[in-house]
């Protein structure tokens, strides 16, 4: 039987991948921009010194102010998806009609995503390998409801209660009701990496 605590822990690092997740402008997006952009918009003669072959500059265009083609959060309102959005007859379209190939619906929903997560120019979390938990255990400082406490390393959870190591090495459990809310936080957290 898992505890309610840790059922619920469960729970939110099932949904959690979800929520965090972050398109990559390195690995996601730029490659679109390369094949369909990069023509005009690449390199020092970039169209509007829009280029998109260099983070440096493209964050130039990232923000609220009148320059920008971005809006971090507000796709509909980005100059970028405005534009990339126009039909493919409008003079106005990007890529200028007949002088390329227009985004894909699905690229076009990519784009969107990433700058409704905030248009970030940095690694996405996707691509970020999982901190490891390889790091040698620590003794923690637990606290109980009346206060008192003592150190030791987290063993694991069982039942309804905290199983801890002392540095001498002997194990003993200990309930959870017991234990103060922090502590008991800490254990139910431990439990979940
Ligand atoms: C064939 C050349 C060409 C290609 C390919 C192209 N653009 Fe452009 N882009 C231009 C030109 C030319 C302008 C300047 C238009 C103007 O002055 O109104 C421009 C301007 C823009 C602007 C407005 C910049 C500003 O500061 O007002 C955005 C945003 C833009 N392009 C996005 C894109 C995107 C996104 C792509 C790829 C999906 C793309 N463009 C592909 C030629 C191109």
């Amino acid at each position: 039987m898992i505890p309610f605590a840790t059922r619920f822990f469960l729970l939110a690092l099932i949904t959690a991948p979800a929520a965090g997740y972050a398109v990559d402008f390195e690995s996601e997006i730029q490659p679109i921009m390369k094949e369909k952009c990069f023509k005009c918009h690449s390199g020092p003669k970039a169209k509007k010194g829009l280029r998109y072959d260099d983070a440096d500059t493209l964050a130039e265009f990232i923000g609220d102010d009148e320059d920008a083609v971005i809006t971090p959060g507000k796709p509909e309102e980005s100059k970028l998806i405005k534009l990339a959005s126009l039909p493919r007859d409008d003079s106005h379209a990007m890529p200028p009609p007949q002088r390329g190939e227009g985004l894909s619906l699905t690229e076009l929903a990519l784009f969107k995503k990433w700058i409704a997560e905030g248009a970030s120019l940095e690694k996405g979390e996707t691509s970020t390998p999982a901190p490891t938990t390889t790091e040698e255990p620590k003794l923690l400082s637990w606290t109980n409801t009346e206060g008192n406490s003592l150190e030791a390393f987290f063993v694991r959870l069982e039942g309804s209660s905290v199983v801890l190591k002392k540095a001498d090495g002997s194990e003993f459990s200990y309930p959870m009701s017991k234990l103060s809310v922090d502590s008991r936080k800490q254990a139910t957290d431990l439990s979940a990496n």
